[in-house]
This record gives structure tokens, C-alpha cells and sequence, in this order.
């Protein structure tokens, strides 16, 4: 059996570190005080995981909700990302061939039963070559945001974590999101829902930010 091995560039997770000890992100480190959330504005919290990295941006968009009374919708793939799909040291597997078109929208599975009821959306998303993934951009070219606040976010589980995939074919080394900050997410995300109102969002540096500080962080748009 053919075996081929991918390795993404663990430099990455060197530099990643190192940019990361500079970082002026508030990811991680969010306000200490607890807040009530007193606030009769309706919120949304959609999000995209792969699901392959320890459910990393779902186990977050959980807790968030929880932290917020939110309701929870995933954005679900159309067609679901295999592993090969997110190679990134393959410039012809699918998410490469995606990120590097900023014009591909992959097609959403499931939609948000009534999105006009709400006033506040948190959208949630592993990054992808230091923007949102392309679904995302689906995401805001499907709904009417006119008037609502969007509040993007990512996490990292870890400065630089290894992840090793396996499949019948090929293993795939990846690193976390450690490197990249939030990147144009936000402002590529505004140029798509231009009646919104898109926050320039926040990237985590950790995903196990207790509940009482994501109910601060939150609370600036509640
Ligand atoms: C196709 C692809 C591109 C990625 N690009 C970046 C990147 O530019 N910067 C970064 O810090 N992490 C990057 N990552 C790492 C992901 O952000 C990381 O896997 C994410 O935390 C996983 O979240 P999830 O389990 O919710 O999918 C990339 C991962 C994939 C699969």
C-alpha cells in the first residue's frame, strides 16, 4: 500500500508561538469579572467545525451559547470535508482550491429556520489561510443581516498543537490556529452582508474559556 506522507510547515508553530507571545489579541484572556447578561436582544450563535480536530470550534459555540442563552445553529457542508479535503500541503485538494478563490462558495446543507428574528449573530469558524473558510462567505451571502450585529470568533486549542490525521491512504500533519489572528474575516465578512454591522471579531487562544468569561466578552454586544 501506497503510503504518502503530508507535513505541514512546522515552522509554523514555531513562528506561531512566537507571535503569539507578542499578540495583542484579547483571545484567552477575557475580562476576569463576571457580568450579568440582562438583555432582551435575540442571539444567534452559528458556527463551522471540521469536527476533526477534537470538535474544537463546536465544543466552543456550545459553551458560548450556554454562556448566553443563545440559540445554536451548525453550518453544515453540502458536501462534508474529508480529510484529503484539507490538505494544505496539496494545492489541489478542495479547501485548497476554495481558500484560493475568494469568489467559491461551497454550498450550505441547512439553513436558519427564521434568521430574521434575530438581532445579534455570533459566526464561528476554524481559520483557513488566514481568513475565514469559504463557507462562511456562503453563510453571509444567504440571509438579509440588515440591521443585525455580527460578531465573528475563532479559537485556538493551543499555540502550535499537532494534530495527526490518518486515512486509508495518507497521514496529514496539521497545526492549530495559533498563527493566525482573525486576519480580513471581518472586514471580508462586512464587504458580503454590507447592512450589517460586522465586528472586527476575536480569535481565542485557548478553547476552554469558562462560561462566566464568555458572558463578559459577549456582553459588549447584548
Ligand atoms: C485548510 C486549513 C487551513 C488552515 N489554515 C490556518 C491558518 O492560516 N492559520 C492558522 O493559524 N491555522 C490554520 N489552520 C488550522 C485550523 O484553524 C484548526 O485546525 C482549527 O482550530 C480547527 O478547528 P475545528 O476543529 O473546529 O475545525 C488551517 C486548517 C485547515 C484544515
Amino acid at each position: 500500500m501506497k503510503i504518502r506522507i503530508f507535513v505541514s510547515v512546522l515552522i509554523v508553530a514555531v513562528v506561531g508561538t512566537i507571535f503569539l507571545l507578542k499578540s495583542n489579541d484579547n483571545g484567552g484572556s477575557v475580562m476576569a469579572d463576571t457580568q450579568k447578561i440582562n438583555s432582551n436582544k435575540k442571539v444567534l450563535i452559528a458556527y463551522f467545525s471540521t469536527r476533526y480536530f477534537d470538535d474544537i470550534t463546536a465544543k466552543f459555540a456550545d459553551t458560548l451559547a450556554k454562556a448566553t442563552g443563545a440559540d445554536l445553529f451548525e453550518i453544515k457542508p453540502a458536501k462534508p470535508y474529508t480529510i484529503a479535503d484539507l490538505d494544505l500541503t496539496n494545492k489541489k485538494s478542495r479547501s485548497s482550491v476554495e481558500m484560493a478563490d475568494i469568489n467559491s462558495r461551497p454550498k450550505i446543507a441547512n439553513k436558519v429556520v427564521d434568521m430574521n428574528k434575530y438581532d445579534v449573530i455570533f459566526v464561528g469558524f476554524p481559520i483557513w489561510r488566514d481568513r475565514e473558510p469559504s463557507i462562511i462567505d456562503t453563510f453571509m451571502e444567504s440571509y438579509d443581516f440588515s440591521g443585525k450585529q455580527v460578531v465573528p470568533f475563532s479559537i485556538s486549542a493551543g499555540s502550535g498543537m499537532i494534530h495527526v490525521m490518518s486515512s486509508s491512504c495518507c497521514y496529514v500533519v496539521f497545526i492549530t490556529s495559533g498563527s493566525s489572528g482573525m486576519g480580513k474575516s471581518g472586514s471580508i465578512m462586512q464587504k458580503l452582508a454590507p447592512k450589517a454591522k460586522v465586528d472586527s471579531g476575536n480569535r481565542f487562544l485557548s478553547s476552554s474559556v469558562s462560561e462566566n468569561d464568555l458572558k463578559s466578552w459577549a456582553s459588549k454586544w447584548l
